[in-house]
């Protein structure tokens, strides 16, 4: 922890926005921001309350927070609204009607172009489907699909009935969608037969086919005919998009549902083995991810604007479909592989739809710095204006390779610190209002209060590290965890309860200019290529295998991933392990949780390294995973216990 905090410390180059963009940008210096800060912060109901008036409200609200039984807060309580409206009728009075809401190029290179009018007209389409089907408002629909338009049209016609969606990402297996469709009770999968990745087909129907005869609360399975491979269709149960939508409707008028309707559950790792079920509601929601959208990317009405996230993840809802629908965006899709068919696919996609912001993550830049400046310098890219990342920290040389190669060193980069359960970006700097420093996230967003503390809730100074707690609501913050208030407040509330803190998760500190610098998490969670997995979830995916005795998952410094997986695990007795059996494990967690979970390092060993009192010395466990080569060939057992005798002091 400490060597990165002097690392980070240590870069002292700071880039002031460039004066084109700042003469342009919303917030156009450090001192505007403070002022909004301020007030938003001394006057939160009249912040929120002012940008919530810009969208559309059957009945206004009565109240903008209503703290009274925290931590279940509620926001903008007696208003009626629907997000699915406020992101495609709204923009139908004027110009934005025949405005491109989504634009779309599959991997294959195929494409496709909605404005907000055809938008709007194939969402209240698939919402008339949805009805006939029997949903209803308050049902859950399961989404594993890959990136089409037909997803967030999905999502869209849930909202507009009040269906509460779940978008389960499409790289998890059979196994993750039977968990999760279990835990929230969907009534229906929405699916496609596949989608394409890397010049392969993902059967993603397949897997709901796998995962079907253990979720019988599903009724009926809606399919998009995307990939054209040969699947089986039952009869009764599964319905080809395009059959259903041949004589439905376009006249579906949006439900008018109170702001604290659920609006989707997202499932994401936590400590233990079980994903939390991440509930998120309607008008704060709303409120949030479209005042983020406006101020953090600038949006204009002219802007192509492009986010790389798939829509399985939390910036796909966010800044893919609601934040910047809601402001009437133009948001770009890209279904495939960044490296299809060649390494230069973004740069080409930019240049082609002639993208002007353009979000990603840091391991997607690193590995593009990996495949050499030489692709990029193949492509204009002269209309970006502005860079931003999400979902881990950056390490300073990353962060300066993308301000060279992709932003020519004229476009600004904002670091977004937030998270699944936040909803919204909660810290970042403003791309006119403050010089970006590489590797920090920066400033807080206005209404958010973030502060670095100790354990017992002292605030720590600045260059010393701490526990990141959020002190005070936001609109998009989670409500719960679906159907377990109980783990809800525990999470999250429980740590710092007397203060009625956010609990976040992350360790962080804070230089001397009040930037934030995030270090990452302090839980048994990890993050991989920006993704979060938890290290328990894998233990028992590998448990799950007769080759296993136990095991232990930690995460190490990975170069491209940030962080990688390493498993050790003991055999049980009289069980032979070989190198192949490596192999045979990590198909075997990929099967149980999916690809992404699949641990780069296994490390077969006589047993667990414990202290006295039984529990696993993982501390030790990170410090070899990290010192060691990642490739060594051993299929002798290793022997930790000599280690273990020596740090047993230290961990117990
Ligand atoms: O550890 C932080 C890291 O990602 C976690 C949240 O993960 P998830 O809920 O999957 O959401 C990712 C996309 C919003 C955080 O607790 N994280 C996210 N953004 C950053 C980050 N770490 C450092 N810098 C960031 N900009």
């Amino acid at each position: 922890m400490s060597t990165q905090i002097a690392h980070v410390l240590e870069e002292t180059r700071s880039f002031p926005p460039p004066p084109e963009f700042q003469r342009r940008a919303r917030v156009q210096s450090r001192e505007q921001y403070e002022e909004m800060y301020r007030r938003s912060v001394e006057d939160p109901d009249g912040f929120w309350g002012d940008i919530a008036q810009e969208f559309h409200w059957f009945k206004r609200w009565d109240r903008v927070l209503n703290p009274d039984n925290a931590p279940f807060f509620k926001w903008f309580e007696g208003g009626l609204t629907n997000i699915s409206y406020n992101c495609l009728d709204r923009h139908l009075q004027g110009e934005r009607r025949t405005k491109r809401a989504i634009i779309w190029e599959g991997e294959p290179g195929d494409t496709r172009t909605l404005t907000y009018e055809e938008l709007h007209q194939e969402v209240c389409q698939f919402a008339n489907c949805l009805k006939q089907l029997g949903l209803k408002k308050g049902d859950r629909v399961a989404i594993y699909m890959p990136m089409i338009p037909e997803l967030p049209v999905a999502m869209l016609a849930c909202a507009r009935i009040g269906a509460v969606h779940s978008v389960i990402f499409g790289g998890f297996s059979a196994n993750a969608i039977v968990d999760r469709v279990h835990d929230f009770q969907a009534c229906m999968i929405i699916t496609a037969d596949g989608g394409w990745r890397r010049g392969h087909v993902v059967e993603l129907k397949k897997a709901v086919d796998e995962a079907l005869p253990k979720c019988p609360s599903v009724k009926n399975v809606v399919v998009v005919h995307r990939t054209a491979q040969d699947v089986t269709m039952e009869p009764g149960r599964d319905h080809w998009w395009h059959a259903l939508m041949k004589d439905a409707s376009p006249d579906c008028p949006a439900e008018e549902l109170d702001a604290e309707h659920p609006l989707y559950i997202l499932y994401t790792s936590g400590s233990t083995g079980k994903p939390k079920g991440i509930l998120h509601t309607t008008g704060g929601y709303l409120v949030g991810t479209a005042a983020t959208s406006k101020y953090v990317f600038d949006l204009r009405d002219e802007d192509v604007y492009w986010c790389t996230a798939d829509i399985g993840w939390v910036t796909g809802h966010s800044y893919i479909v609601y934040g910047i629908l809601a402001i009437g965006g133009t948001s770009l899709m890209y279904e495939g592989a960044p490296n299809h068919p060649h390494p230069g696919r973004f740069w080409e996609i930019i240049d082609k739809y002639q993208v002007n912001v353009f979000y990603t993550a840091p391991t997607a830049i690193r590995a593009f710095a990996k495949w050499g400046e030489k692709w990029p310098q193949q492509y204009s890219l002269e209309s970006l204006r502005l860079l931003g990342t999400v979902g881990e920290p950056i390490n300073p040389e990353a962060w300066i390779w993308y301000y060279k190669n992709i932003g020519r060193e004229r476009c600004p980069i904002v670091d977004t610190w937030w998270q699944t359960e936040t909803g919204m970006i909660m810290i970042t700097t403003l791309p006119g209002a403050a010089p970006a420093k590489p590797g920090s996230a920066g400033l807080p967003f206005f209404g958010v209060d973030p502060a670095i503390v100790s354990e017992d809730g002292e605030e720590v100074d600045a260059g010393h590290s701490g526990l990141l707690v959020v002190r005070r609501p936001w609109p998009a913050m989670l409500r719960t965890l679906y159907g377990d208030d109980e783990r809800f407040q525990e999470v999250y509330w429980s740590k710092y309860e007397q203060q009625g803190w956010y609990f976040t998760g992350d360790g962080a500190f804070r230089d001397q200019n009040g930037y934030f610098m995030i270090i990452g998490r302090i839980d048994d969670v990890i993050n991989v290529s920006g993704h979060r997995l938890g290290t328990m979830e894998i233990e028992s995916a590998l448990v799950s295998s007769p080759l296993v005795a136990e095991a232990a998952v930690v995460g190490y410094p990975h170069d491209m991933k940030g962080q990688g997986i390493c498993a050790f695990v003991s055999v049980p007795e009289g069980v032979d392990v070989h190198e192949s059996d490596k192999e045979v494990l990590r198909e075997h967690v990929a099967h149980e949780i999916g690809a992404i979970a699949k641990p780069d390092v296994i490390r077969f060993t006589e047993a667990l390294p414990k202290t006295r009192s039984g529990k696993i010395m993982r501390r030790l466990l990170r410090d070899i995973a990290a010192g060691k080569d990642s490739h060594q060939d051993t299929t002798t057992l290793e022997d930790f216990s000599v280690l273990a005798r020596l740090r047993e002091s230290e961990e117990s």
